[in-house]
């Protein structure tokens, strides 16, 4: 008998993948990829008002909430180990307007509050969301002309002054958004002309126009009044333009590049992590969040393995940070002390 012929006896595998699988002990050793808590960001929902935490209906266990009981949110979110917050207001009709002059407004909800977060929990990292939408009167995250074209450059100018305002009451990274062309490197030289050499830039570079951010336009009441957002977000079938818009973020400046929605774009993730050393930041979206709270309620699924898998897969696919909505319950199940 050869040893060709010797190896393909199965009697004598010589690999045997399985070994390594064996006990709980050795597949730890061997694991890949772990989900860490410093991995984690946390979306909030802030609301003008006092004493009131209203649930969003599309969303079980995420709250919009007032000030007042926004901080002690998050002070338990940095008590558990978690790094950073994204914010995101809800900001009321009366405040609405076609050009969105409430976002720049330096005495706003989102300005105020960051002052607030960064009085109460200064070391938390916190990061302002950069966009037209929650502030307009037609939902859309940019200005809009009479025939109803989303504007780029008018609108960048106002991104802009959101920016400057939000630094200036404190946030530590501004994440534009909206997906507008060269608003990273407008940003960026505004920043820096004010002198606010240290507040990042997390990107939204390739953001998709996705049916999984319902749930958040309900949160926000931010749905657009018309039309829809494909003339600025991302068409979901592609992805070397994906890798084109993160190379722009990266010349314009962009400290962190995310690609949103997260799970069913796990390919992006992997195809930028082999052209960047930058961070890379998944948003595990609202509609991601939804799907598996309803099946969790409905009993079909585990919820805590199933969100377990989930962001493992974004961090083997290549994400560095994930922003979630499940934030505190990994953090609880990752220290052990999940119910
Ligand atoms: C707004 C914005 C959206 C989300 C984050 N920022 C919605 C949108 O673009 O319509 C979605 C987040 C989520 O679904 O969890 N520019």
């Amino acid at each position: 008998m050869t040893v060709q012929d010797s190896l393909m006896k199965t009697d004598i595998l010589l690999h045997r993948p399985r070994r390594l699988r064996r006990t709980a002990a050795l597949r730890r050793m061997v694991r890949e990829t772990t989900l860490s808590v410093n991995d984690l960001i946390y979306p909030l929902f802030v609301m003008e008002g006092e004493g009131q935490k209203v649930e969003i209906s599309s969303m079980p266990g995420c709250y919009r909430h007032t000030l007042d009981l926004l901080l002690p949110e998050i002070q338990q979110a940095f008590d558990l180990g978690i790094n950073a917050i994204a914010l995101f207001p809800v900001i009321s009709e009366l405040l609405k307007d076609e050009t969105g002059t409430e976002s720049y407004n330096p005495d706003g909800l989102v300005q105020r509050t960051v002052k607030a977060i960064k009085q109460a929990v200064p070391d938390i990292v916190v990061i302002t969301d950069i966009a037209l939408d929650p502030f307009t009167t037609h939902g859309h995250d940019g200005l809009v002309d009479d025939q109803g074209t989303i504007l780029n450059d008018p609108t960048v100018e106002i991104l802009v002054k959101m920016a400057l305002t939000q630094a200036e009451a404190g946030a530590d990274f501004v994440a534009p958004s909206d997906m507008m062309d060269g608003r990273v490197g407008a940003i960026r030289r505004a920043l820096d002309a004010a002198g606010y050499i240290n507040v990042g830039i997390l990107a939204y570079s390739a953001k998709y126009a996705s049916a999984y951010y319902g749930p958040f336009r309900d949160a926000l009441d931010s749905t657009p009044k018309f039309g829809d957002k494909k003339t600025y977000q991302m068409d979901a079938a592609n992805a070397r333009e994906a890798l084109k818009e993160v190379s722009l973020d990266i010349a314009e400046g962009a400290d962190i590049v995310m690609v949103k929605p997260a799970l069913a774009y796990l390919d992006i993730i992997h195809r930028i992590r082999n052209t960047t050393q930058l961070p890379i930041a998944a948003y595990n979206v609202s509609g991601e969040y939804a799907m598996i709270k309803a099946a969790a309620q409905m009993g079909w699924i585990d919820e805590k393995k199933i969100i377990l898998e989930s962001l493992t897969s974004m961090k083997r696919a290549g994400a560095d940070l994930i922003l979630t909505y499940f934030a505190k319950e990994v953090a609880l199940i990752l220290s052990g002390n999940y119910i």
